[in-house]
């Protein structure tokens, strides 16, 4: 493999992204993930001289996790001294999931609405060219069939100009680790390197079955307790899925039949492999006491241990 330099890539992006760019409008989507973060930093690079130039943007998708969104904006304040364009979108995506079990419809159920309100975003901002974070990963893995990535149009055969957009993908040739290295060498805060992937399309990748405020609720929640009880740096990804199966569980010494989550943490390198953590007991045990007791309808916490392969990391 030939010696990646970070620092002569990001020259090069630079200036690709100047002379495609110049004089127009740019929209960087934004997730809150370091792919986005530093393709921000990249956009902001090229357009210096030029304030207003580059718009932020991003999309609350309601499948986003407790208060992530606001976090994002107040970063975007206090670092950059810009206001951070949100469009509350959380219908169109819950409206459009309604009714779809099959991980792969979720997926490009997903991916629709999010380009068609990136497109409605382009002619409201009469903005030419959106950045946007995909990586090497997200092109293999939607080209060999194995998901769909929300981020992958013209790879997975469908033409942005069908969405009426100009693509600029700065990373696509990178893998996940080589994106870091490329952070480090921007002014992008250490904490973006340690936080856990976090799918694009959210919470509709930790539900099994049907989408619904409701259930999205749950898992938020859920969700909550699993990441305020997990510290070991060793975790690659945990977090709980809400499955479709009901249980039956004792309240108020009567039964009821509620939901079941299962806790999913995960220790890997490069997301290729993974092997369950061995978690403490007495952590899963506080984990699965907080899940039943702080949310109501739930009468079940499993944990999973399966390697993968066989398993993926996430459920859906
Ligand atoms: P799997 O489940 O394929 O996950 O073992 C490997 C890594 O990819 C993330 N992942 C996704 N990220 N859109 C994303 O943005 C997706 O559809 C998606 N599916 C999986 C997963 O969280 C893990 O880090």
């Amino acid at each position: 493999m030939e010696r990646f330099e970070p620092k002569k890539f990001i020259t090069r992006k630079i200036q690709n992204l100047r002379s495609q760019a110049s004089g127009k409008r740019i929209i960087v989507a934004v997730s809150g993930g370091i792919d986005s973060m530093v393709c921000f930093e990249i956009a902001r690079k090229a357009t210096i001289k030029q304030e207003g130039q580059t718009i932020p943007f991003i999309i609350d998708t309601g499948l986003m996790r407790q208060n992530e969104v606001k976090q994002i904006e107040e970063y975007f304040r206090k670092k950059y001294n810009i206001e951070l364009q949100r469009w509350d979108k959380q219908n169109d995506f819950i409206s459009a999931l309604k009714g779809i079990i099959s991980p792969e419809e979720k997926r490009k159920t997903f991916r629709d609405v999010f380009y068609r309100i990136m497109s409605q975003a382009m002619r409201s901002y009469a903005a030419d060219l959106l950045v946007q974070g995909t990586i090497l990963s997200d092109i293999v893995e939607t080209q060999k069939g194995i998901k769909t990535h929300f981020n992958v149009l013209h790879e997975a055969g469908i033409n942005p100009a069908n969405y009426g957009l100009n693509l600029f993908e700065p990373l696509k040739e990178l893998t996940k680790s080589r994106v870091k290295m490329v952070a480090k060498n921007l002014d992008i805060p250490p904490k973006f390197l340690r936080i856990q992937p976090f799918p694009g399309p959210g919470f509709a990748l930790r539900i099994t079955g049907e989408v619904t405020y409701e259930r999205v609720e749950k898992i938020r929640k859920a969700t909550e307790i699993v990441e305020s009880e997990l510290m070991s740096p060793k975790i690659f990804q945990g977090f709980p899925v809400l499955l479709t199966d009901k249980a039956t569980g004792i309240q108020n010494e009567s039964a009821f039949v509620g939901d079941i989550i299962a806790i999913r943490i995960v220790e890997s390198k490069d997301s290729l492999t993974a092997r369950s953590y061995r978690i403490p007991w007495i952590k899963l045990d506080k984990i699965a006491k907080r899940i039943l007791t702080e949310i109501p309808g739930i009468a079940r916490v499993l944990y999973d241990v399966t390697p993968k392969p066989p398993g993926t990391i996430e459920f859906v």
